[in-house]
């Protein structure tokens, strides 16, 4: 098993290897010391895990409860929320328990923002079962739900006390949902790994899980620890996610979040003319990804204006100079919409 130890307003840990449910209960028990834990789930993953967590909790002295919601973006919502914080005070849930998210960055976020406002925070543990779970969501306490007018838009900062990725969770993900988790793991090597970006070539989607994982929790855990709370360096980690933001909320999300952040990535290595962009995009493509889109320049920018991260008259792009050196730039509205089209 391998530790990586977080250092941010609340350190943690998080902890990485294979078969690791079993020894979930003793963990907390240790951890957060709870004597309820609450395990939320979507109805994909809690079929496939719960049991195991419970069973896990019982045999250490932990009392265990149930939630689950239908699984997809659309269960991280206010009505899901709300009807959860209604379920932890039915059931009596104090600041001496804890919540455990079981599941993918759906599943985490949520049950993450609710752990932050619950009695003014309760503690949660993050046990991510998604390969973008894994490597990004489940590390670094952004917490949120979405609103009718855009997504993440109501959330906040809140540190789990405890990671707990078992990889074995991720052999019965869905293809597609893999490969989504992978256009995260190459943004991380774009942004700040020469090496792993080599050793994802080598190998494509046959990549050692327990390595990559542990790689990409490392970086992020570097960026945590320098701008916990998105002030600067945080921003690099949207790499690719201004133009695929656009394009998902274009598609109707028809157009998943991986496939969208790839796309983005590719756009931007063309357009500030990165002189490994050839590379990025064929990765991109060797992993399953699309490196291209049907959207126009001015329907991309026009979305893009919604972009949270926008700060009045200007939008933070995060521009490849080359695989391991990315820049936080600052553009002024008006120079998006050519930078784009120079990107397509
Ligand atoms: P998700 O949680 O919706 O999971 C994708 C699908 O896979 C779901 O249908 C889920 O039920 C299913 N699934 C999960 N684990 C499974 C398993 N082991 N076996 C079989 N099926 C499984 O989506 P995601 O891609 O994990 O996360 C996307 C969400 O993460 C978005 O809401 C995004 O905003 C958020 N996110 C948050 C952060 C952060 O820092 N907090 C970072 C990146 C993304
Ligand atoms: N996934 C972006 C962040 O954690 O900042």
């Amino acid at each position: 098993m391998k530790a990586i130890q977080v250092n941010a307003s609340r350190p943690y840990q998080v902890l990485l290897g294979t078969d690791l449910l079993p020894t979930l209960g003793r963990q907390i028990r240790e951890v957060t010391g709870s004597g309820t834990a609450v395990i939320v789930s979507d109805t994909t993953v809690a079929p496939l895990y719960a049991q195991a967590a419970e069973e896990s909790l019982i045999s250490a002295g932990v009392r265990a409860l149930r939630y689950v919601f239908p699984a997809g973006e659309q269960s991280k919502s206010p009505p899901v929320y709300l009807d959860l914080l209604n379920f932890l005070a039915r059931n009596h849930i104090t600041r001496a328990d804890c919540l455990i998210a079981l599941g993918g960055g759906v599943v985490g976020d949520l049950t993450g923002f609710a752990a932050a406002t619950y009695l003014r925070g309760i503690p949660y543990i993050q046990v991510p079962t998604t390969l973008l779970a894994a490597v990004d969501s489940s590390v670094g306490g952004k917490t949120a739900i979405d609103l009718p007018a855009g997504k993440n838009l109501c959330g906040a900062f809140c540190q789990p006390s405890l990671v707990w990725c078992s990889v074995d969770t991720l052999d019965t993900l869905p293809a597609p949902v893999f490969r989504d988790g992978c256009a995260e793991v190459i943004k991380y090597a774009v942004l700040y790994d020469r090496d792993l970006f080599a050793y994802l070539e080598e190998t494509g989607l046959d990549f050692c899980r327990e390595k990559v994982i542990g790689r990409c929790v490392e970086l992020k855990r570097d960026v945590v620890a320098r701008d916990e709370f998105d002030r600067g360096e945080r921003m690099k980690l949207n790499l690719g996610h201004t133009i695929g933001h656009a394009v998902e909320a274009l598609s109707g999300f028809r157009v998943s979040h991986g496939q969208a952040v790839a796309i983005g990535m590719a756009v931007v290595a063309r357009a500030a003319g990165c002189p490994d962009r050839d590379r990025i995009v064929s990765i991109l493509r060797q992993f399953g990804l699309p490196a291209e889109t049907d959207y126009t320049a001015q329907a991309l920018f026009e979305s893009a204006l919604a972009d949270k991260k926008r700060a009045g008259d200007t939008i933070h792009m995060i521009v490849p100079r080359a695989i391991g050196d990315c820049a936080v730039v600052a553009m002024d509205v008006q120079d998006i919409k050519p930078f784009i089209e120079a990107g397509l």
